[in-house]
């Protein structure tokens, strides 16, 4: 009988499992089980030797993903964000990436951020986290 087991450590076997199927799905989907590849980046920005900005992001086959941006509360409208987001535009070109995107919150302020960056909003996601409708933000490269 099928038993589904929750646990809070990937083991060994756990780990090969995933491995060797992904491989075979990717080789369905993609035709080459080793482009599913992700790379994670990070980056701060220093005022002196003070941290006043993050950014994390993921690349994958061709897209960019901008995972976590936040500026320090009293760093904001100074151009950090525009910094940190022109270092992901420039990785991104550097890897060749065809794609960047991210998701936000529909009622922030940083939907007015990424549209003066040259994002475009491309789907909405209604009733999404804290029930708040999300929108994903792309720009092609
Ligand atoms: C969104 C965020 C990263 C922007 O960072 P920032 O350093 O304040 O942005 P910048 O100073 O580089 O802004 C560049 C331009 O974007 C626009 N912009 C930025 N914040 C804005 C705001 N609150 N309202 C209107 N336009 C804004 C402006 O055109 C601005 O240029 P200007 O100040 O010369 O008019 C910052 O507000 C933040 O950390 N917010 C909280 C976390 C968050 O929401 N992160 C994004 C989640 S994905």
């Amino acid at each position: 009988m099928l038993k589904i087991v929750e646990f809070k450590r990937a083991s060994k076997k756990f780990k090969e499992f995933s491995k060797t199927e992904w491989g075979k799905a990717n080789k369905e989907h993609f035709g080459d089980a080793s482009l599913w590849n992700i790379k994670k980046f990070k980056f701060k920005a220093l005022d002196k030797h003070e941290i006043v900005g993050v950014l994390t992001v993921q690349y994958n086959m061709g897209v960019l993903y901008i995972d976590d941006l936040i500026v320090k509360e009293s760093h904001r409208r100074q151009g950090v964000g525009k910094s940190l987001i022109k270092e992901a535009e420039e990785l991104a070109k550097k890897l060749n990436a065809h794609k960047i995107f991210l998701y936000t919150g529909k009622s922030w302020a940083s939907v007015k951020f990424y549209a003066t960056m040259g994002y475009t909003a491309e789907t909405e996601l209604p009733n999404h986290y804290g029930k708040q409708t999300w929108v994903i933000f792309t720009k092609y490269l």
